[in-house]
C-alpha cells in the first residue's frame, strides 16, 4: 500500500519566492489499485508522483510503501515520464531490457519478454533499431515497455500518452488495462483527460492548484472489463461531469454533453 500522511512539498524558485506544490495532500493507495491524478496544469500532479517515486522527498509529511518511508527510488517501482527518455545510442531492444541489465536480471528469457512486449505495443521488427529512427509515439510506447519489463508492482504515468495521437492512444490506454489485468500490480496514471482517467480508475484523485491539494476523490464503479463504450454508462458520465465541476467550476458543464 502507498501512503501519502499530510505532504507538503515547496520549491524555491530562481527568484527566491518558495511555491507550494503540494499542501498537505494524504492519500491511501490500496495493492492493485488502478487510480488516476487530474487536475489543471500546476497542481503538482508530477510532483506528487515523483514522491512516490523516491525522486524527491517531501518538505513535511510522510510517503510510504508498505509502511517503509519512501527516500530514494526503488527498483520495483516502473516508471514513464511524459517525455520518453531513451538512450540514444542502444537500439530499441538494449532500451527495453535496460531495468534488467541494471538490477543484474538478465536471464535466457530476457530477449524475448522484452520481444513479446514489443509486439505488444505494436513495435515488432523495430527491436535492432535506434531511437531516432522511431517517431516520439513510437518512442513513448518503448518507453512503455522498458517501464513493464521487470514485472514492477507499482507502476507510476506522468501523461504516458500525451504525445500519442488520439486513436493510438485510445489503443494504448486499453492495452495498459489489459496489461493490468492480466498481472495486476499497483498504477498511478496522472493525465489531463478526463475520459481517460475515468475509463482507467478504480479512483480518480482531482487536484486544485496554487497550493496543489486534492479536491475530491471519486470512486469509479463500472465493471470491468471496460473499453470507452463505458462513455454511455451513468456511473462515468456523473464522474466525468463532477470532474468537471470540479476543475472548472459551472461555467464548462453543459448537462446535455457532460461525458463528451
Ligand atoms: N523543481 C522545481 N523547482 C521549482 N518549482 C517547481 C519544481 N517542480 C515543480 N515546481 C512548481 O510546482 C508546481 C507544481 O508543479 P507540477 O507538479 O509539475 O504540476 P503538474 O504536474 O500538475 O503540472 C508548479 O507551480 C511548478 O512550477
Ligand atoms: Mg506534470
Amino acid at each position: 500500500m502507498i501512503t501519502l500522511n499530510r505532504v507538503t512539498r515547496i520549491f524555491n524558485s530562481r527568484d527566491g519566492d518558495e511555491i507550494t506544490a503540494l499542501e498537505d495532500v494524504s492519500l491511501e493507495i490500496r495493492d492493485n489499485e488502478f487510480v488516476t491524478l487530474v487536475g489543471p496544469s500546476g497542481c503538482g500532479k508530477s510532483t506528487l508522483l515523483r514522491i512516490v517515486a523516491g525522486l524527491i522527498l517531501p518538505t513535511a509529511g510522510t510517503a510510504s510503501i508498505g509502511g517503509q518511508p519512501i527516500t530514494e527510488p526503488r527498483s520495483e517501482t516502473g516508471i514513464v515520464f511524459q517525455a520518453p527518455t531513451l538512450l540514444p545510442w542502444a537500439s530499441v531492444l538494449d532500451n527495453v531490457l535496460l531495468p534488467l541489465r541494471m538490477m543484474r536480471r538478465m536471464d535466457s528469457g530476457s530477449a524475448d519478454k522484452a520481444a513479446a512486449l514489443l509486439k505488444l505495443v505494436g513495435l515488432s521488427g523495430f527491436e535492432g533499431k535506434s531511437p531516432r529512427e522511431l517517431s516520439g509515439g513510437m518512442q513513448q510506447r518503448v518507453a512503455i515497455c522498458r517501464a513493464l519489463v521487470h514485472e514492477p508492482d507499482i507502476l507510476l504515468m506522468d501523461e504516458p500518452f500525451g504525445a500519442l495521437d488520439a486513436l493510438t492512444r485510445e489503443e494504448m490506454t486499453m492495452e495498459l488495462l489489459r496489461i493490468w489485468g492480466e498481472r495486476p500490480k499497483t498504477v498511478l496514471f496522472v493525465t489531463h483527460s478526463i475520459t481517460e482517467a475515468v475509463v482507467l480508475a478504480d479512483r480518480v484523485v482531482v487536484m486544485s492548484p496554487r497550493p496543489g491539494r486534492i479536491a475530491e476523490i471519486i470512486g469509479i464503479s463500472s465493471p470491468r472489463p471496460r473499453s470507452f463504450h463505458v462513455e454511455g454508462d451513468p456511473v462515468f458520465h456523473e464522474a466525468s461531469r463532477r470532474i468537471r465541476q470540479l476543475i472548472f467550476g459551472n461555467r464548462h458543464v453543459d448537462p446535455g454533453r457532460a461525458a463528451a
